[in-house]
């Protein structure tokens, strides 16, 4: 590289801005222990080192200036809107499974399957995504969203789902599945709501066509009939999973 010596490093600019943006900033913002580890530094921001840096400023309790402002009691659409990074391959999955004529809990399913990964966090996405969702809809809905990360790596010949290209050029010729994810395979093998799962695998597969027309639109009645969006707002409720929707509004609040 002939990049002058003294120069700032890409990330040392980014963090320089940030810090910029964060000085003419009302309040400080502090990022959570995982953002840290996901950057590959086992550290935490605390609040002594933070006052510090920042004097006479308070800490972030509500809404993060940053990112869209949400309603006061918001939907699963306004997330859809607001704080889904991508929808274009939920949307593709679920018209796939409206246009093959599938019932409404599978659209639902093919149209929640990835919202983890698009709105959380990406390792164990089936897992978090089925939880985000469980006290909201159907019991079947909800398995099938967690059963689809690890029926995604097998195939099933009686209905044409060979084991992913994609997975091959993501992944590696050589990638195995961990064992837990075998287990969670053979598990769901033998249950009687496996074929809900492969199907949102079935119209997984599809969607990845970045020209596609889609539309969130066609789906608003089949979330008013399936999903129980609570009175008080997604994620100001009391539900289980409530928390995790509270995290995804405000991220970066300090408690
Ligand atoms: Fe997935
Ligand atoms: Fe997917």
């Amino acid at each position: 590289m002939n990049e002058h010596p003294h120069s700032l490093s890409m990330s040392e600019r980014a963090d320089g801005l940030e810090e910029e943006k964060m000085h003419e900033m009302e309040c400080i913002i502090t990022r959570s222990t995982l953002a840290h580890l996901m950057d590959g530094n086992v550290k935490m921001d605390t609040s002594v080192e933070m006052r510090a840096q920042y004097p006479g400023k308070f800490f972030l309790m509500g809404d993060d200036p940053r990112l869209p402002p949400m309603p006061e009691k918001p939907t699963l659409v306004d997330y859809f809107c607001h704080r889904f990074a991508s929808t274009a391959h939920l949307l593709q999955s679920a018209t796939r499974a409206l246009k093959g004529g599938q019932p409404e809990k599978v659209v639902l399913a093919c149209l929640l399957h990835d919202i983890a990964i698009v709105s959380f966090i990406r390792c164990d996405h089936g897992y978090w995504g089925a939880q985000m969702i469980e006290p909201y809809v159907d019991e079947e809905v909800a398995w099938a969203v967690k059963t689809h990360q690890a029926l995604r790596f097998f195939p099933d010949e009686s209905v044409g789902y060979g084991y992913p290209d994609l997975y091959k050029r993501l992944f590696g010729p050589e990638y195995r599945p961990e064992p837990y994810i075998v287990e969670e395979y053979n598990r769901a093998r033998a249950h009687k709501w496996y074929m809900t799962s492969r199907l949102i695998c079935v119209n997984d597969i599809y969607s990845f066509d970045p020209n596609a027309k889609v539309n969130l639109d066609d789906f608003v009645d089949i979330i008013g009939r399936n999903f129980k969006q609570p009175k008080e707002g997604l994620g100001l409720d009391s539900s289980p999973s409530a928390h995790m929707w509270r995290t995804i509004l405000w991220p970066t609040r300090f408690l």
